[in-house]
């Protein structure tokens, strides 16, 4: 393997940085600086020492991945893109997504190969904290955003869900708000657009049903058009990183979800 993606798989730091980290001359391959990124190792064999500290490369990885809209949460698929296809340079076919996000919907995603880590952020009981920025048309206010942090019954579905945080960013009408509105979800809204009165702001959740935040908002009368997670527990959403791009996370990202464990990444 490639000492720069030997280092950031071992959540050093992003791969740009690290690059940066071997030129410095601040990492050692079996006691000697090595300054080329791209140099060859064997995982098994040779010894990486940064800042004086062997490397632990524990070969599980850990990734933050800004996924775009128009492409599906899933490893494979014949006909539409998938947020697997963004990894295929790390040829890695352990990877896979933790929960999912809508076709349309953008944000934090991670990927990993670490089914314990998975658990620890999907696991119903551990009640992990997923933050989402939205756009929607329709009101709300305060008896709204009460109903959604006591309960809202989803339709089709008897379970009641329940947002631990709802906040408005900005409130007012489709034509004044028009220009900060991302994406293009808003054009399936065909009837007197311009006048109908549009929302955005945050939603906390812990449950994970699906459509759960579409389904959430359309049980007080508000339409999304646009959707993005910004926040996974403590991890939030890197804003250099673009869209379709990703990095590793970092130790104390993952521990921030495995530190109670006895594999926690040291
Ligand atoms: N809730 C949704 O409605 N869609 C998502 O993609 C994630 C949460």
């Amino acid at each position: 393997m490639r000492l720069d993606k030997y280092l950031s798989e071992a959540s050093i730091g992003r791969r740009k940085a690290v690059r940066q980290f071997i030129k410095d001359g601040k990492v050692l391959v079996n006691g000697c600086v090595q300054i080329v990124p791209a140099t060859e190792i064997d995982e098994q064999k040779d010894v990486i020492e940064y800042e004086g500290e062997k490397v632990i490369h524990s070969g599980k990885v850990y990734y933050m991945f800004h996924k775009p809209a128009g492409c599906i949460t899933a490893r494979k698929d014949e006909r539409e893109k998938t947020v697997l296809d963004f990894f295929q340079e790390l040829n890695d076919n352990g990877l896979f997504p933790v929960g999912r996000l809508d076709k349309d919907t953008e944000g934090l995603l991670f990927i990993t190969n670490d089914g314990v880590f998975n658990h620890e952020v999907m696991y119903p009981e551990k009640h992990v904290d997923k933050t989402y920025f939205f756009w929607a048309f329709g009101e709300l206010n305060k008896d709204k955003m009460d109903r959604l942090i006591e309960g809202v019954h989803l339709e089709h579905a008897e379970i009641l869900v329940k947002a631990s945080k709802v906040e408005i960013d900005k409130q007012g009408l489709f034509y004044e708000l028009q220009a900060q509105i991302e994406g293009n979800g808003y054009e399936k809204v065909k009837k007197n657009r311009e006048i109908q009165p549009v929302v955005s702001g945050f939603i906390t959740i812990s449950q994970g049903c699906k459509h759960q935040v579409k389904r959430m908002l359309k049980a007080v009368g508000c339409y999304i058009v646009y959707l993005k997670r910004v926040s996974i527990g403590k991890v939030t959403l890197d804003e250099t990183l673009e869209k379709g791009s990703y990095r590793a996370l970092t130790k104390e990202e993952i521990n921030s979800f495995m530190s109670h464990r006895n594999d926690s990444v040291t």
